[in-house]
């Protein structure tokens, strides 16, 4: 039997649904409009898709974002000084820099700089820190929206056998961190794999929750995955496809795959989510969420 599919985008619209019933009643009781900070520097195609998309998901929410876009040119010095100035502005709740940045700017310096309490990414070694002893202010966004699509779909972690292929600080460790951690959409037993793993293929198969966060088009193959189990792609993987057009043509088009073979995966796997449609728009979910987590946690102050 196919594998049941894990809708992250039907979640994500009912969760932005509940974050914006939360921020009208914050506004209500504090007469202050959540507000997130975005810097995108440079001219990545992909970065600036990416900003638009949670532009347009905080407007939706009722969180107002103030966009910063510089040129390709910015200096590390300049974006420090921008990144000191949004520290200081008691109207910014929340501090995002779009990832990669331009070749020139030190990147840890930049991330290091955000005010730990602003950081909704939860990149900062005290929010690192502070996630894996497990009382975080963020939780990073793309794992918590992984458990969150876990956790509401009650597929229980807890016992299980978890295996995370990516180890960035990003996603796969983390990712592992929070599968880790005491209570519910944790207290699973981690495996991290990464590229110099042995025997991956036989650790992935022992997965009750096989993640893949890997950057790799359709890695993870069906014959990678336990039967009846839960995957979860990460992956976003822009390729080219042949297609046979209208006219009995061939031509390559443009395609985003994970780095999970869908088709094969999906006759084996318990669950399984799409992409798109899966991790993705859950990643933007709970930038929000922190969005107003910053703001809730600054005003209580
Ligand atoms: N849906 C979302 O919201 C979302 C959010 C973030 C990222 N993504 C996508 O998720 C994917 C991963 O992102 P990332 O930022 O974590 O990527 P990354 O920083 O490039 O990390 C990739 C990880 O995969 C490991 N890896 C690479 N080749 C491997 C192999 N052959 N076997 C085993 N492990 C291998 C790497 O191992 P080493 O450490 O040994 O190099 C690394 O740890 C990308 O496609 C990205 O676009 C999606």
């Amino acid at each position: 039997m196919a594998a049941q599919i894990l809708d992250g985008k039907g979640l994500a619209q009912k969760i932005r649904a509940e974050i914006k019933v939360d921020v009208e009643k914050f506004v209500k009781e504090t007469n202050i409009q959540p507000a997130l900070a975005v810097v995108l520097v440079g001219d990545n195609e992909a970065s600036k898709v990416y900003v638009r998309n949670k532009e347009k998901a905080c407007n939706e929410a009722g969180i107002k974002s103030l966009m910063y876009r510089l040129p390709a040119e910015t200096s590390s010095e300049e974006l420090l000084k921008l990144v000191r100035s949004l520290n200081d502005d008691a109207s910014v709740h929340g501090i995002l820099v779009q990832l990669p940045l331009p070749d020139g700017i030190d990147e840890q310096k930049i991330l290091d700089a955000i005010d730990p309490e602003k950081d909704v990414d939860s990149f900062h070694p005290e929010n690192v820190g502070l996630v894996s002893q497990g009382r975080p202010r963020f939780l990073p966004c793309t794992p918590y929206g992984i458990q969150q699509l876990l956790v509401r779909y009650n597929i229980e972690t807890k016992g299980k056998r978890a295996v995370v292929i990516g180890r960035s600080d990003i996603v796969g460790k983390p990712m592992g961190m929070l599968l880790l951690q005491k209570g519910l959409g944790g207290d699973a037993t981690v495996t991290i794999c990464h590229s110099r793993t042995s025997n991956l293929g036989e650790i992935a198969k022992q997965a009750d929750i096989l993640v893949a966060a890997i950057g790799k088009p359709e890695f993870v193959t069906a014959d990678m995955v336990k039967p009846g189990a839960v995957v979860v792609d990460v992956g976003m993987n822009k390729i080219k496809k042949e297609i046979v057009d209208e006219n009995g043509e061939k031509k390559l088009v443009d395609k985003l795959v994970g780095d999970v073979d869908f088709d094969s995966v999906k006759e084996v796997a318990g669950w399984i989510t799409p992409v798109p449609g899966g991790v993705g728009p859950l990643t933007v979910t709970m930038l929000l969420h922190n969005a107003l987590t910053g703001a809730k946690r600054q005003t209580a102050k």
